[in-house]
């Protein structure tokens, strides 16, 4: 029997959130509301939709590798050059290549306790560590992670999954004032589409920051999480480096078109992020006003929390149709994380919170 390595062991595995079809199954209900993955409740974009269909002629052919007719789009929307741009098989993909390009065993990367847990499995996928640092009252504690000396790579989720708490674009840029340039700091906007505030000149960040690397992706916007496909912008020495070891067709050519068609969606991306910003809010007051604390979120999802009972709650909540995510694998076993729906779905889980009180 041939024998993972051992830091394989170590990684504990991805806990997804639950399927519709499992709660179907298991409860036998015919409607299911999921709001556990932080996808878009809209659905797709109707146009991405329509650009993928086209390309059924064309699944005999391989993909062009680099994806440039989306790194062209890219390139033009942050204002960076195409060499400043690497598409990925979803933007995990790019944090597992980071972690593969930039850390040695034995070398330390550092990321907070309560946080996408990808970090951490890539990391010590590498045979590097993971040294986790706790959130200061849900936020990162940005002062003190310059000092933090022994690692190679910073993750910083911004907004961060799942607490939804967010910086500024000048806490930001402050915290990469600090980091000395040895060390990569990777900084996951996969979520920063819904942050109220303007999206940071990142082609300003990249040049001064040539150790920084960001993350974004098509799931949670455009509304592309099945086909995988997300991407990254730094400088071009991280980019040369990444694609080094790139698997040579990573991003399918479906996945290509229609993100590149998404991008073009103003219609549904405008309704999306607008309805993303407004229910956000209301269901926010509106948990709160049943008591239940929430946190300031800046993404597509809020964090509630509900108390030692969370994980049973959780449960009795599958029973009535409504799927939420329990944060025990996140290291906060007292809150969910739920996903901000349509103004129906959000209807419907107050009623369901209601019963609960
Ligand atoms: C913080 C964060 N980063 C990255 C990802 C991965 O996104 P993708 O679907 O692009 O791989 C997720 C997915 O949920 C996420 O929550």
């Amino acid at each position: 029997m041939p024998q993972a390595r051992k830091e394989i062991e170590s990684i504990p595995d991805y806990v997804p959130g639950k399927s519709i079809d499992e709660i179907r199954e298991k409860y036998g209900l015919s409607h299911i509301t999921k709001l556990a993955s932080n996808e878009n409740p809209f659905g797709t974009s109707g146009m991405a939709v329509a650009a993928y269909k086209k390309c059924a002629a064309k699944l005999h052919l391989y993909p062009r590798g680099f994806a440039p007719e989306l790194v062209k789009k890219l390139a033009l929307k942050w204002k960076v050059n195409e060499e400043n741009l690497i598409v990925g098989n979803g933007s995990d993909e790019i944090l597992d290549l980071a972690a593969r390009v930039y850390l040695n065993k034995g070398d330390y990367a550092t990321g907070a306790s309560s946080t996408f847990s990808v970090y951490s499995s890539v990391v010590k996928t590498v045979g590097a560590k993971y040294k986790a640092f706790p959130l200061e009252s849900f936020y990162y504690p940005l002062e003190s992670l310059p000092g933090f000396k022994n690692a190679k790579i910073i993750f910083i989720c911004n907004p961060n999954n799942p607490t939804g708490t967010y910086f500024s674009n000048k806490k930001i840029f402050d915290f990469l004032k600090k980091v000395p340039e040895e060390i990569l700091v990777v900084l996951d906007m996969a979520y920063r589409d819904f942050t109220d505030e303007g999206e940071p000149p990142l082609h300003k960040w990249i040049k001064q920051f040539p150790n920084l690397l960001c993350t974004r992706t098509f799931s949670k916007l455009y509304g592309l999480a099945g086909l995988r496909i997300g991407y990254g912008i730094a400088s071009e020495q991280i980019i040369k480096a990444l694609k080094k070891i790139k698997p040579p067709f990573n991003s399918n050519y479906p996945a290509q078109m229609a993100a590149l068609a998404a991008l073009d969606d103003v219609r549904f991306v405008e309704k999306s992020l607008k309805t993303n910003s407004e229910e956000r809010k209301k269901l926010t007051q509106n948990l709160q006003s049943l008591g239940f604390d929430v946190l300031p979120s800046g993404a597509n999802f809020v964090c509630v929390k509900i108390g030692k009972t969370a994980k049973e709650f959780v449960t009795w909540l599958e029973s009535k149709g409504m799927i939420v995510r329990h944060l025990g694998s996140f290291d906060m076993p007292e809150w969910v994380r739920i996903t901000v729906g349509t103004p129906k779905q959000n209807k419907d889980l107050l009623k369901i919170f209601q019963i609960s009180r």
